[in-house]
């Protein structure tokens, strides 16, 4: 935070001067002329060095794949993301070594992105946002695993097959909910996000694959959504509900990114019903065109006029009071990555998104003069200056936008049809077993809680196997 300094009148007159006088190199920020790609390239190029300087996870001793203290888990998943993104939107490959090691890594033994190390305290969300960083690895033929049995298409599927299995309709008629175990707080949660990831990974499976299964989960997911009111008649989405009051109650925020997955999900099925032609009639781009307009439209609840009335991207439940979190500032990054998809899937948006990200990122860029650097990347872009933070979400989100703007100059998310040579296995991901849940509990009580915790187990694994019996029977 900002500390407030009183500066007198002569102090004040000669720093304005002296910032009058170094002008072009103190406060320009990192250097971005729109309308050539190889200044685009290289403003992206200083922002991705500096955002991987957060990342501890290849030093000798350290984990593939995590950050450091305050980051969770799951903004290290959307962290590759960007990394497979910057590769494939500039052709800079210096950090893909370290992203296919953590992508790889942390995908773990089963390659369903539930590590050892994270299951127990694992959302649905968390496992999405690695799963999503694998789909676009496929997307964009990024460089394969190495150790892996299973190609990044195979990993998605996985997560796919679990999450699928994890649909519940013993309460709301069904959804997905935050939490994938009950000793989770936030169980009865079913939240946006959640069920946003788990449409835009069937989305995507739907396009990459031809599978209709895939897009038939989409529409359920969608129809759930929108059903129970997460999804306005007029866009506008809300961040959850709860099973408490049957899924009637919500939590009414408006987060760029939950607005964003809907729109990238839908331009997904947009463009899979427009091109597909084995496509049930159910499935027909008359549906989802209206739903990626509307979308689109709502999204410009995530802009606001800058102090030259450009409109730029912000962060409307917290930015302007400087209140965001750890993970609601790394939120613009996945509207900003999620609109240059749009543009490539869904081309009668490009007038509509690329104005917007042309001023978001000329506002974006010059206020990234912070950190050892000087220029380390702050989070109110519209204010037209530094707001003296820096971290992997402020980093991240700028990373999005800048190399966004490439766009239109590289072809778009490859299929199986169109290129993708990422290998799948629709049989991936088999939920873990009593056995292994009894290890995730074990694993995570000291000796002497011991016993305490094998009753707990027994309630637990009860009540999930009870759950799964009604379920199938
Ligand atoms: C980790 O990766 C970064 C970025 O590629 C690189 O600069 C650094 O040397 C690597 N560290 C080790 C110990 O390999
Ligand atoms: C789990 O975490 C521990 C402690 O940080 C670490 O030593 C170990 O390598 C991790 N395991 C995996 C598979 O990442
Ligand atoms: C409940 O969910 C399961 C698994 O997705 C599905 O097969 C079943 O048809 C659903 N039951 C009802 C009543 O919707
Ligand atoms: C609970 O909500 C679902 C979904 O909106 C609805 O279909 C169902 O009838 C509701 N159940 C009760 C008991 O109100
Ligand atoms: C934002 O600026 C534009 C001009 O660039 C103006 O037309 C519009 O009314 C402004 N909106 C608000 C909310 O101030
Ligand atoms: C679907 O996406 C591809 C890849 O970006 C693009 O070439 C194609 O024009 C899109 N189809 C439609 C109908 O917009
Ligand atoms: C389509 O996907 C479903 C769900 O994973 C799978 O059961 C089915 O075998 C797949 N079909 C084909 C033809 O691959
Ligand atoms: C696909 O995954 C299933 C379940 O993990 C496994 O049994 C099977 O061997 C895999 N198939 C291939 C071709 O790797």
């Amino acid at each position: 935070m900002q500390q407030r300094k009183n500066i007198s009148i002569p102090l004040l007159f000669w720093s304005l001067c002296s910032s009058v006088l170094v002008v072009p190199v103190q406060s320009a920020g990192v250097p971005l002329d729109l309308d050539n790609h190889d200044s685009i390239k290289s403003a992206a190029r200083r922002v991705a060095y500096d955002l991987v300087t957060f990342y501890t996870g290849n030093r000798t001793g350290d984990v593939p794949g995590n950050l450091p203290a305050p980051y969770y888990w799951w903004e290290a998943g959307a962290f590759f993301g960007a990394l497979v993104n910057y590769w494939a939107f500039t052709g800079d490959a210096t950090y893909n070594a370290i992203t296919v090691q953590a992508l790889e890594h942390q995908a773990g033994v089963k390659g369903d992105f539930m590590p050892v190390n994270q299951t127990y305290t694992e959302g649905n969300d968390d496992q999405s946002f690695w799963a999503m960083s694998a789909m676009m690895a496929a997307e964009r033929n990024f460089p394969n695993p190495i150790t892996s049995n299973l190609g990044w298409l195979g990993m998605v599927q996985g997560v796919f097959n679990q999450q699928a299995h994890r649909w519940d309709n013993m309460s709301c008629s069904g959804g997905l909910r935050w939490q994938i175990y009950p000793w989770n707080a936030g169980y009865g949660y079913k939240n946006t996000i959640s069920n946003g990831g788990f449409f835009d990974i069937a989305a995507r499976l739907a396009r990459y694959t031809g599978n209709v299964t895939y897009a038939e989960w989409a529409d359920k997911i969608w129809d759930w959504s929108e059903g129970v009111g997460l999804i306005t008649p007029d866009f506008q989405i809300f961040d959850g509900t709860t099973q408490e009051t049957n899924c009637t109650s919500y939590d009414r925020t408006r987060w760029s990114y939950t607005g964003g997955i809907w729109l990238h999900g839908a331009a997904v099925m947009y463009n899979y019903t427009s091109s597909s032609s084995t496509t049930s009639p159910s499935q027909s781009s008359a549906k989802w065109k209206p739903r990626l307009d509307g979308l689109l439209l709502a999204a410009n609840h995530f802009y606001q006029n800058d102090s030259i009335g450009a409109q730029v991207m912000h962060e409307p439940p917290c930015e302007h009071q400087q209140r965001c979190n750890t993970d609601q500032l790394s939120f613009k990054a996945y509207l900003s990555r999620w609109l240059a998809d749009v543009i490539q899937l869904a081309p009668h948006t490009y007038y509509d998104i690329t104005a917007k990200v042309r001023s978001t990122a000329k506002a974006a860029a010059r206020q990234c003069q912070g950190g050892e650097t000087g220029t380390y990347c702050g989070h109110r872009w519209s204010s037209g200056k530094y707001d003296g933070t820096i971290g992997v979400g402020q980093q991240m989100g700028v990373l999005e936008v800048l190399h966004g703007l490439l766009a239109t100059h590289i072809s778009g998310p490859l299929t199986a049809s169109t290129g993708g040579t990422s290998e799948g296995n629709t049989s991936a991901g088999t939920a873990p077993d009593e056995t292994e849940i009894q290890e995730i509990l074990f694993s995570h009580v000291t000796t002497g809680d011991r016993a305490g915790a094998a009753v707990l187990t027994v309630v637990f694994v009860g009540m999930l196997f009870s759950a799964v019996y009604t379920m199938i029977s």
